[in-house]
């Protein structure tokens, strides 16, 4: 199958014949229809992001199941499905508490004593990335990594929801505990902050501030859900939210992870209010912020990884969201490109010059 593999950190990536394995016990083929371009590859891509190279990105998949391994009774030939980053093992202590998101297991692939799932022209492995690598015509992955979804939603669309959707929308339907009417702010309008806007948009936020250093975004944040719209590159946006919000918002989400606009989300957030980080940060970095603020005026700062999913019950219900009207993704696509175009894509991501770009395969 062709692949497009990272042989070097800060390389293009390259197009190459890659042998897939045949699915063993536990293990699904996926054949690849779309797959979104998130950010967090292109972190990878910049050594932001540990992964040993030669891998193959991609994490924001949907698919058609065409073959099964031995044990797998979930799926079938035929069916749809989303593949998402964090597998779960479904038996340790934070699958059992109702966290499987943060399950340690998410990342393990075959033991390393097995055959690769991935093998190159000269017979060599090449890294899977998390479990999916879908900047591929096939996907070999753990059947905990997929859900099946309804066969009337479309394909290029559904796989918006196997990372970007599902953290942005997440972020705020899961993470945060959001009333009705709660001023919220979205730093970095990416597919992650222009669905973060959605989720507060479904939630019934009050406010929806947007914040990014493109202008262009704003037409596209305010068709989402943004009530308001702040050019980070004109004048000082942490005043222009206090402003806004007499004071500041009650839910700040920063989806971008740079140290200047984490700190100025939490400087955004109201008393008592919680500061959201969603965006990566890259892995070393350390963020000095106002620790008197977090005591004396009670504000929160925490984190949220992958929309703290339940991907098999949030992502069947995402789908239903767009397939009644509630969660826009047609006006998220900026681009559809085939897998050959890959290394333009990261090329635009990097100028600010996509929404969410989508790989389709034939
Ligand atoms: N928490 C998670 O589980 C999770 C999951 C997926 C992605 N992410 C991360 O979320 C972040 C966003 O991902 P994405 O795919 O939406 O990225 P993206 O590149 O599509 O969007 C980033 C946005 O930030 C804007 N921006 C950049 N610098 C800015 C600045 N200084 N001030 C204001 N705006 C600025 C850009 O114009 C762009 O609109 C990345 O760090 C990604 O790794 C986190
Ligand atoms: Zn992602
Ligand atoms: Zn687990």
């Amino acid at each position: 199958m062709k692949a497009a593999v990272m042989r070097a950190n800060d390389a293009p990536l390259e197009l190459e014949e890659i042998t897939v394995d045949a699915p063993g016990p536990g293990e699904v083929l996926v054949k690849t229809a779309a797959s979104g371009i998130c950010h967090s590859d292109l972190h990878v891509i910049e050594g932001n992001l540990p992964m040993p190279p030669p891998g193959i990105l991609g994490h924001e998949p949907a698919g058609v199941v065409e073959a099964v391994g031995e044990g797998v009774t979930d799926f079938a030939p035929g069916d749809h499905v989303i593949g998402c980053l964090t597998s779960f093992c479904g038996v340790c202590k934070f699958c059992t508490a109702g966290r499987p998101y943060l399950c340690p297991t998410q990342f393990a692939g075959r033991p390393p004593e097995a055959k690769p799932r991935l093998i190159d022209a000269d017979g060599n492995p090449v890294l899977q990335f998390a479990n999916l690598s879908s900047f591929a015509e096939k996907m070999l992955c753990p059947e905990r990594a997929l859900v099946k979804i309804r066969d009337d939603m479309p394909l290029d669309r559904a796989c918006l929801i196997g990372c970007g959707v599902t953290t942005g929308l997440g972020a705020a339907l899961n993470t945060v505990n959001m009333p009705a009417g709660a001023n919220v702010v979205v730093i970095g309008c990416g597919g992650v902050g222009l669905s973060a806007i959605q989720g507060a948009r479904i939630r019934g936020a009050g406010k929806i501030i947007a914040v990014d250093a493109q202008k262009w975004k704003f037409d596209l944040a305010t068709k989402l859900g943004a009530t308001d719209c702040i050019d980070a590159t004109d004048g000082d946006a942490v005043a222009a939210v206090q402003a806004l919000t007499m004071g500041g918002a009650e839910f700040v989400f920063e989806c971008i992870g740079l140290t200047p606009t984490i700190q100025q989300g939490v400087m955004m957030t109201a008393r008592g209010g919680t500061t959201v980080l969603v965006g990566v940060a890259p892995i070393t970095e350390m963020v000095p912020i106002p620790a008197a603020d977090l005591t004396l005026q009670e504000k929160n700062v925490t984190g949220s990884y992958m929309g703290s999913n339940r991907f098999r019950f949030d992502m069947p219900k995402y789908v239903d969201f767009y397939l009644d009207g509630r969660l826009y993704l047609d006006e998220m696509i900026s681009e559809r490109l085939p897998l050959d175009d890959v290394n333009v894509a990261f090329d635009r991501m990097r100028k600010g010059e996509a929404a969410r770009q989508v790989i389709v395969f034939d």
